[in-house]
């Protein structure tokens, strides 16, 4: 820059000094020195017009060239336009990518200036708050979200901890509120949808209540039998072994609960099926069946095994048992005395499936969508009478997950009860072995 300032000078010069000589050779020098400056002012003006004319058109292209000064003046414009550019492309690029992420991202969004009036917000935030950006800008957040204990937090200035408000766009949803101030004095406020954290923690709490209540139903006929037996003054032994046995029952009970919550939490915590092999389901259901004689006892239920004993299921055999066992109980216990109660496994266009078909009392179909839920019952006390705990569909539903299986649950009224163990194809299993087709438990299907 200095060099070309210091050529210009001499530029000049040279032209004062030609011009000058030549002036005093013919005898007018000083209209030959005002002419050498008006040369020099020509030229300058002529690249003042050149470089005004190209601001004008506000074409990027094609600056002016030029020598010297001047052309030191077009590249320095040249090189700052190039600067520009490269920023502008990287601000640009910058901003795609933020708004791709808060588009993205499943929070609200919304960007709050000066009197907490709306200057943006992203996708989520309309989907949550009603808050959208090209209609809402320039209006107060306050207009839109109406909630009392939001403009609280809003007026507060405290922004320490976030609040819960229901969404104003769709209510039975539950939203974390949470303001970030930044700036001078922008806020920035992110909505979270918080529903299922509070539906968990619901379902934490009844389940806390529904445990406390089962354990606290026989500990207090323990602890009231207990006390009678302190009280007694001739203790009795019949007497005695009647409350004993009472007792028994009590505590049995208690251990039922226990252990099916320990399964439960087992189904829930541990890897899916860290053991599997190839499980012999038609040998678990011959033993299973014969379990399910022994608790139908005097009530002679009609059990019927229908297999195919070639199929086998990939699986866990323990939690399978677990599973089948826990229907197959059910159909015993709510299915009235001599009634049948039928056991296959067969393999059907999705893969192997095991149906438990009993010809009990039947569901009503309100109740079916509940089944599967912890302690859910239709009738209580049929439930406990018989020793159940209110866990063992949820079991059930958690064996399946845990193979890729669905459960499915048909029953009418007064006709009797179907559950389905769906598994998928790719968990079944043929062995080809001669010696299992002619196993006993192939029985015909001897299905009303
Ligand atoms: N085969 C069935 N027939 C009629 N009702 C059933 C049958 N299986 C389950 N139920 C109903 O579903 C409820 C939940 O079953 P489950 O989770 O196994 O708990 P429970 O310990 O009470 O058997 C039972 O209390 C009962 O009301
Ligand atoms: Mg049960």
């Amino acid at each position: 820059m200095r060099e070309s300032w210091a050529r210009e000078i001499w530029v000049l010069i040279g032209i004062l000094v030609v011009f000058s000589g030549l002036g005093l050779a013919a005898g007018h020098p000083f209209d030959a020195l005002l002419l050498g400056l008006a040369v020099y002012l020509a030229l300058t003006l002529r690249h003042l017009f050149l470089l005004h004319r190209w601001l004008q058109s506000r074409r990027r292209d094609d600056i002016p060239e030029a020598a010297g000064l001047w052309g030191d003046v077009f590249d320095s414009i040249r090189l700052l336009m190039k600067e520009t550019e490269r920023r502008e492309d990287q601000l640009t690029q910058t901003l795609t990518r933020f708004q791709g992420t808060s588009a993205a991202t499943p929070d609200a969004m919304v960007v709050m200036a000066h009197n907490n009036v709306i200057e943006w917000a992203n996708p989520a935030a309309e989907r949550l708050l009603g808050v959208t950006s090209a209609r809402d800008h320039g209006l107060r957040i306050t207009n839109l979200l109406r909630d009392p204990d939001f403009a609280g937090y809003l007026e507060s200035g405290d922004f320490t901890d976030a609040i819960t408000i229901p969404s104003p766009e769709r209510p039975e949803k539950t939203l974390s509120i949470q303001i970030i101030p930044f700036g001078s004095s922008q806020k920035l406020l992110i909505g979270r949808d918080i529903t299922h954290l509070e539906r968990l923690e619901a379902m934490r709490r009844d389940f806390v209540a529904n445990i406390s209540h089962e354990l606290r139903t026989p500990l207090t006929v323990i602890s009231g039998f207990l006390e009678t037996l302190q009280d007694m003054e001739k203790p009795d032994f019949d007497e005695i072994r009647q409350y004993l046995a009472m007792m028994h029952e009590q505590a049995i009970r208690m251990q039922h609960l226990v252990n099916d919550l320990l399964t439960l939490s087992r189904l829930e915590t541990e890897p899916p099926l860290l053991h599997q092999s190839t499980v012999d389901v038609p040998a678990m259901l011959a033993g299973l069946s014969q379990t399910a004689r022994m608790l139908s006892g005097p009530r002679h239920h009609d059990i019927v095994l229908d297999v195919e004993p070639d199929l086998r299921l990939e699986g866990n055999e323990d939690e399978l048992r677990s599973a089948f066992s826990n229907l197959i109980n059910n159909a015993v216990r709510y299915t009235p005395a001599d009634r049948s109660v039928i056991l296959k496994w067969a393999d059907s266009a999705e893969g192997a499936r095991f149906s438990v078909i009993d010809t009990g009392d039947g569901i009503a179909p309100q109740h079916l969508p509940h089944l599967t839920e912890r302690f859910y019952r239709v009738d209580s006390a049929r439930s406990r009478a018989t020793g159940g705990t209110g866990l063992g569909l949820s079991i059930v539903k958690h064996v399946l997950l845990r193979h890729d299986a669905r459960l499915g649950i048909e029953s009418v009224l007064g006709q009797g009860s179907t559950f389905v163990c769906q598994f998928p194809r790719l968990r079944t299993r043929r062995i080809v072995d001669t010696d299992s087709a002619q196993l006993p438990h192939h029985l015909p299907d001897t299905r009303p």
